[in-house]
Protein backbone atom coordinates (compact mmCIF):
# COMPACT_ATOMS: atom_id res chain seq x y z
CA UNK A 1 0.00 0.00 0.00
CA UNK A 2 1.95 2.92 -0.88
CA UNK A 3 -0.75 6.10 -1.52
CA UNK A 4 -0.94 8.35 1.01
CA UNK A 5 -4.78 9.01 2.18
CA UNK A 6 -4.60 12.24 3.97
CA UNK A 7 -7.52 11.81 6.30
CA UNK A 8 -7.51 12.82 10.08
CA UNK A 9 -10.27 10.69 10.69
CA UNK A 10 -12.03 9.98 14.14
CA UNK A 11 -9.67 10.38 17.28
CA UNK A 12 -11.11 7.39 19.09
CA UNK A 13 -12.87 9.13 21.63
CA UNK A 14 -12.86 6.62 24.65
CA UNK A 15 -9.67 5.32 23.61
CA UNK A 16 -6.12 5.02 25.85
CA UNK A 17 -2.59 5.16 25.09
CA UNK A 18 -1.10 1.71 25.20
CA UNK A 19 2.56 0.74 25.17
CA UNK A 20 2.70 -2.21 23.33
CA UNK A 21 5.02 -4.11 20.68
CA UNK A 22 4.20 -4.03 16.94
CA UNK A 23 5.80 -6.36 14.13
CA UNK A 24 5.54 -5.08 10.64
CA UNK A 25 7.53 -6.70 7.81
CA UNK A 26 10.66 -5.55 6.29
CA UNK A 27 10.60 -5.23 2.21
CA UNK A 28 13.03 -8.55 2.62
CA UNK A 29 10.30 -10.33 4.50
CA UNK A 30 12.05 -10.19 7.81
CA UNK A 31 9.89 -9.14 10.99
CA UNK A 32 11.07 -5.72 12.79
CA UNK A 33 9.89 -5.24 16.65
CA UNK A 34 9.35 -1.91 17.79
CA UNK A 35 7.43 -0.74 20.86
CA UNK A 36 5.02 1.37 19.93
CA UNK A 37 2.03 3.62 21.92
CA UNK A 38 -0.79 3.59 19.69
CA UNK A 39 -4.15 5.45 21.06
CA UNK A 40 -6.74 2.22 21.22
CA UNK A 41 -10.52 1.93 22.04
CA UNK A 42 -12.11 0.16 24.51
CA UNK A 43 -13.03 -2.94 22.89
CA UNK A 44 -9.67 -3.18 20.86
CA UNK A 45 -11.68 -2.67 17.55
CA UNK A 46 -9.64 0.32 16.07
CA UNK A 47 -5.92 1.41 16.68
CA UNK A 48 -4.55 5.15 16.25
CA UNK A 49 -0.73 4.41 15.65
CA UNK A 50 2.01 7.46 16.06
CA UNK A 51 5.13 6.05 14.34
CA UNK A 52 7.85 8.59 13.19
CA UNK A 53 7.97 9.19 9.98
CA UNK A 54 11.42 8.18 10.12
CA UNK A 55 10.87 5.11 11.68
CA UNK A 56 11.12 1.54 10.28
CA UNK A 57 7.57 0.59 11.36
CA UNK A 58 6.49 3.54 9.78
CA UNK A 59 8.15 2.51 6.50
CA UNK A 60 6.85 -0.94 6.95
CA UNK A 61 2.60 -0.02 7.68
CA UNK A 62 3.14 2.81 4.94
CA UNK A 63 4.10 -0.14 2.43
CA UNK A 64 2.43 -3.45 3.44
CA UNK A 65 -0.65 -1.79 5.47
CA UNK A 66 -0.63 -4.18 7.98
CA UNK A 67 1.03 -5.60 11.35
CA UNK A 68 0.65 -7.13 14.33
CA UNK A 69 0.12 -5.11 17.81
CA UNK A 70 1.28 -7.41 21.05
CA UNK A 71 0.38 -6.38 24.75
CA UNK A 72 3.42 -7.50 26.86
CA UNK A 73 4.80 -7.66 30.10
CA UNK A 74 8.18 -9.36 29.09
CA UNK A 75 10.28 -5.34 29.41
CA UNK A 76 13.64 -6.60 28.84
CA UNK A 77 11.95 -7.03 24.90
CA UNK A 78 10.82 -3.45 25.07
CA UNK A 79 14.27 -2.32 26.15
CA UNK A 80 16.04 -3.91 23.15
CA UNK A 81 13.35 -3.54 20.66
CA UNK A 82 13.67 0.48 21.54
CA UNK A 83 17.05 0.87 20.87
CA UNK A 84 17.27 -2.02 17.99
CA UNK A 85 19.30 -4.36 20.04
CA UNK A 86 17.76 -7.43 20.47
CA UNK A 87 20.30 -10.16 20.91
CA UNK A 88 18.12 -12.89 19.36
CA UNK A 89 14.94 -12.72 17.42
CA UNK A 90 11.99 -14.05 19.92
CA UNK A 91 9.82 -17.27 19.01
CA UNK A 92 7.44 -16.63 15.91
CA UNK A 93 4.15 -17.50 14.95
CA UNK A 94 2.71 -16.71 11.44
CA UNK A 95 -0.39 -14.36 11.24
CA UNK A 96 -3.46 -15.59 9.28
CA UNK A 97 -5.33 -12.66 8.98
CA UNK A 98 -2.15 -10.67 8.11
CA UNK A 99 1.35 -11.25 6.14
CA UNK A 100 2.74 -10.86 9.55
CA UNK A 101 4.22 -12.61 12.83
CA UNK A 102 2.53 -12.94 16.19
CA UNK A 103 5.57 -13.00 18.81
CA UNK A 104 4.91 -16.28 20.50
CA UNK A 105 5.76 -15.49 24.11
CA UNK A 106 3.34 -12.10 24.56
CA UNK A 107 0.53 -12.05 26.56
CA UNK A 108 -2.31 -10.57 23.55
CA UNK A 109 -1.35 -10.11 20.07
CA UNK A 110 -4.27 -7.89 17.59
CA UNK A 111 -3.55 -8.30 14.32
CA UNK A 112 -4.48 -5.29 12.38
CA UNK A 113 -5.03 -3.83 8.34
CA UNK A 114 -4.61 -0.22 7.94
CA UNK A 115 -7.76 2.08 6.73
CA UNK A 116 -6.04 5.72 6.50
CA UNK A 117 -2.49 7.18 6.57
CA UNK A 118 -1.43 10.83 7.99
CA UNK A 119 1.85 11.54 7.25
CA UNK A 120 1.56 15.43 7.11
CA UNK A 121 3.97 15.84 9.83
CA UNK A 122 6.59 13.66 11.53
CA UNK A 123 4.46 12.10 13.77
CA UNK A 124 2.47 10.25 11.47
CA UNK A 125 -1.04 9.10 12.53
CA UNK A 126 -2.06 5.46 10.91
CA UNK A 127 -5.28 4.23 11.38
CA UNK A 128 -5.83 0.64 11.63
CA UNK A 129 -8.62 -2.10 12.21
CA UNK A 130 -8.18 -4.95 14.52
CA UNK A 131 -8.87 -7.95 11.94
CA UNK A 132 -7.60 -10.92 14.06
CA UNK A 133 -6.78 -11.08 17.74
CA UNK A 134 -5.48 -14.08 20.48
CA UNK A 135 -4.94 -14.52 23.98
CA UNK A 136 -1.86 -16.59 24.92
CA UNK A 137 -1.29 -15.98 28.64
CA UNK A 138 -1.84 -14.04 31.02
CA UNK A 139 -0.50 -10.32 31.82
CA UNK A 140 1.16 -10.31 35.38
CA UNK A 141 0.10 -7.48 36.48
CA UNK A 142 1.67 -4.33 38.06
CA UNK A 143 5.22 -3.67 38.76
CA UNK A 144 6.82 -0.47 39.89
CA UNK A 145 10.10 -1.69 38.73
CA UNK A 146 8.20 -2.91 34.72
CA UNK A 147 7.05 0.87 34.78
CA UNK A 148 10.47 2.14 35.61
CA UNK A 149 12.20 -0.04 32.55
CA UNK A 150 9.47 1.24 30.03
CA UNK A 151 10.65 4.99 31.51
CA UNK A 152 13.86 4.11 30.64
CA UNK A 153 13.46 2.53 27.43
CA UNK A 154 11.61 6.22 26.33
CA UNK A 155 14.20 8.29 27.49
CA UNK A 156 17.05 5.72 25.49
CA UNK A 157 15.15 6.54 22.21
CA UNK A 158 15.49 10.47 22.77
CA UNK A 159 18.81 10.72 23.52
CA UNK A 160 19.83 13.04 20.77
CA UNK A 161 16.88 15.60 21.64
CA UNK A 162 17.45 15.74 25.79
CA UNK A 163 20.14 16.88 27.68
CA UNK A 164 22.25 14.62 29.11
CA UNK A 165 22.71 15.34 32.52
CA UNK A 166 18.40 15.19 32.54
CA UNK A 167 18.67 12.15 31.37
CA UNK A 168 21.37 11.07 33.84
CA UNK A 169 19.40 12.26 36.80
CA UNK A 170 16.06 10.02 35.38
CA UNK A 171 17.70 7.26 34.99
CA UNK A 172 19.77 7.42 38.92
CA UNK A 173 15.87 7.95 40.10
CA UNK A 174 14.62 5.17 37.91
CA UNK A 175 17.43 2.86 39.22
CA UNK A 176 16.01 3.43 43.22
CA UNK A 177 12.62 2.10 41.85
CA UNK A 178 14.17 -1.24 39.83
CA UNK A 179 16.58 -2.24 42.93
CA UNK A 180 13.76 -1.82 45.58
CA UNK A 181 10.91 -3.82 43.40
CA UNK A 182 12.33 -5.68 40.34
CA UNK A 183 13.34 -8.98 39.98
CA UNK A 184 15.65 -10.43 37.27
CA UNK A 185 14.01 -9.30 34.12
CA UNK A 186 13.99 -5.83 35.21
CA UNK A 187 17.35 -5.52 36.15
CA UNK A 188 18.60 -7.05 33.47
CA UNK A 189 16.56 -4.92 31.00
CA UNK A 190 17.21 -1.53 33.64
CA UNK A 191 21.56 -2.81 32.95
CA UNK A 192 21.10 -2.94 29.28
CA UNK A 193 19.59 0.40 29.13
CA UNK A 194 22.38 2.39 31.16
CA UNK A 195 25.09 0.39 29.07
CA UNK A 196 23.18 1.75 26.24
CA UNK A 197 23.15 5.26 27.52
CA UNK A 198 26.53 4.92 28.71
CA UNK A 199 28.07 3.40 25.33
CA UNK A 200 31.05 4.92 23.62
CA UNK A 201 29.58 6.87 20.23
CA UNK A 202 29.52 4.59 17.64
CA UNK A 203 29.41 1.51 19.11
CA UNK A 204 25.70 0.88 19.72
CA UNK A 205 25.89 -2.24 17.89
CA UNK A 206 28.88 -3.79 20.64
CA UNK A 207 26.79 -3.76 23.53
CA UNK A 208 26.00 -7.44 25.16
CA UNK A 209 23.53 -8.67 27.45
CA UNK A 210 24.46 -7.43 30.61
CA UNK A 211 22.75 -9.96 33.61
CA UNK A 212 21.57 -7.62 36.77
C1 LIG B 1 7.05 2.33 25.49
C2 LIG B 1 7.51 2.94 24.18
C3 LIG B 1 6.58 3.53 23.34
C4 LIG B 1 6.99 4.09 22.12
N1 LIG B 1 6.06 4.64 21.28
C5 LIG B 1 6.43 5.13 20.08
C6 LIG B 1 5.47 5.66 19.17
O1 LIG B 1 4.27 5.68 19.44
N2 LIG B 1 5.93 6.13 17.99
C7 LIG B 1 7.26 6.10 17.65
O2 LIG B 1 7.61 6.52 16.53
N3 LIG B 1 8.19 5.61 18.50
C8 LIG B 1 7.80 5.12 19.69
N4 LIG B 1 8.74 4.62 20.55
C9 LIG B 1 10.15 4.63 20.16
C10 LIG B 1 10.44 3.51 19.19
O3 LIG B 1 10.14 2.24 19.74
C11 LIG B 1 11.92 3.53 18.82
O4 LIG B 1 12.32 4.82 18.45
C12 LIG B 1 12.15 2.60 17.69
O5 LIG B 1 13.51 2.26 17.60
C13 LIG B 1 11.79 3.28 16.38
O6 LIG B 1 11.01 2.49 15.70
P1 LIG B 1 11.60 1.60 14.51
O7 LIG B 1 12.38 0.48 15.17
O8 LIG B 1 10.37 1.16 13.82
O9 LIG B 1 12.50 2.47 13.67
C14 LIG B 1 8.35 4.07 21.76
C15 LIG B 1 9.29 3.49 22.63
C16 LIG B 1 8.88 2.93 23.83
C17 LIG B 1 9.90 2.30 24.73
Amino acid sequence: MSESVSTKGPRLPDGILLEGIVTTLNADGTCHIAPMGPIVDGGFTRLLLRPYSTSTTYQNLKRTGQGVLHVTDDVEMFARAAVGQQTQMPDMIAATAVEGQIIAGACRWYAFHMDSIDDRSERTEIAATVVDQGRMRDFLGFNRAKHAVIEAAILATRLQFMDASAVQSEFERLSVIVEKTGGRQERSAFAFLQSYIHRPTGQIHSIEAVEG
